[in-house]
């Protein structure tokens, strides 16, 4: 059965990215990672990306007269390597038309909340402990014009604890991420994830039908 084509535009760290290359080697993983691109040539995803033999591009903004043509140059990438889905897996800046035209409804990304809770900027988990919230967690959404702003694929809720700091609660929520990114990816893979207007709807039965057939395959 052919993997969906997935490309992942990272700019940091990469651990987000480290979970969904974990998740794409195992043997019935229905995606493979088969491009990263990081808009800074330091960022750290790409070795993760190297180490697991996936083609590793560096698009920097200083190189391109204007933001469009460092995006083109992206979509160009992803083209090039024939993705069918683009993830922002810790992507630091807002996606621009070019993407948008090209990836129509195949772009998701990981946010460190509970959207529609502190959207938009780079600091949720501080902006939540902040703010006095009990609950925050994270959401993988579809990415459309408005930032953080597209259908819920899925969310994790993960409580914010009394002796929280930024980073303590950054790091719960992290781990939160690393199961429910791979996991939104893997349904959207296995062609289980139907968007209608905001909704987004998991055909729960179809999941559990194929996770018992690949039981019995084994
Ligand atoms: C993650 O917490 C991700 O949710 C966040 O950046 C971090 C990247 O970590 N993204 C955003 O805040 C996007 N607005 P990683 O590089 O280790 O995956």
């Amino acid at each position: 059965m052919s993997k969906l084509r997935v490309g992942a535009l990272v700019s940091g760290r990469g651990s987000n990215l480290q979970a969904l290359l974990e998740r794409s080697a195992e043997p019935d993983a229905r995606f493979a990672i088969v491009l990263v691109a990081s808009n800074h040539a330091d960022a750290f995803a790409l070795q993760r990306a190297r180490s697991f033999g996936v083609p590793a591009a560096v698009v920097e903004r200083k190189e391109y007269p204007t933001r469009a043509q460092q995006q083109q140059a992206m979509v160009e990438l992803l083209r090039q390597q024939e993705v069918d889905l683009v993830v922002l897996a810790g992507f630091d800046r807002v996606v621009g038309t070019e993407l948008l035209v090209a990836f129509p409804g195949r772009i998701v990304n990981i946010h460190p909340s509970l959207l529609p809770a502190f959207s938009g900027g780079l600091h949720a988990q501080a902006e939540a402990l902040a703010y006095g919230v009990k609950v925050s967690g994270c959401t993988v959404h579809f990415v459309t014009e408005t930032v953080d702003g597209g259908p819920i694929v899925l969310q994790t809720a993960v409580p914010v604890l009394e002796n929280d700091t930024a980073a303590s609660l950054a790091e719960r929520i992290l781990a939160a991420e690393h199961q429910t990114l791979p996991r939104a990816v893997d349904l959207i893979a296995r062609g289980l994830v139907r968007v209608e207007g905001r909704r987004v709807f998991i055909d729960a039965a179809c999941e559990s039908k194929e996770m018992n057939s690949e039981v019995e395959q084994r």
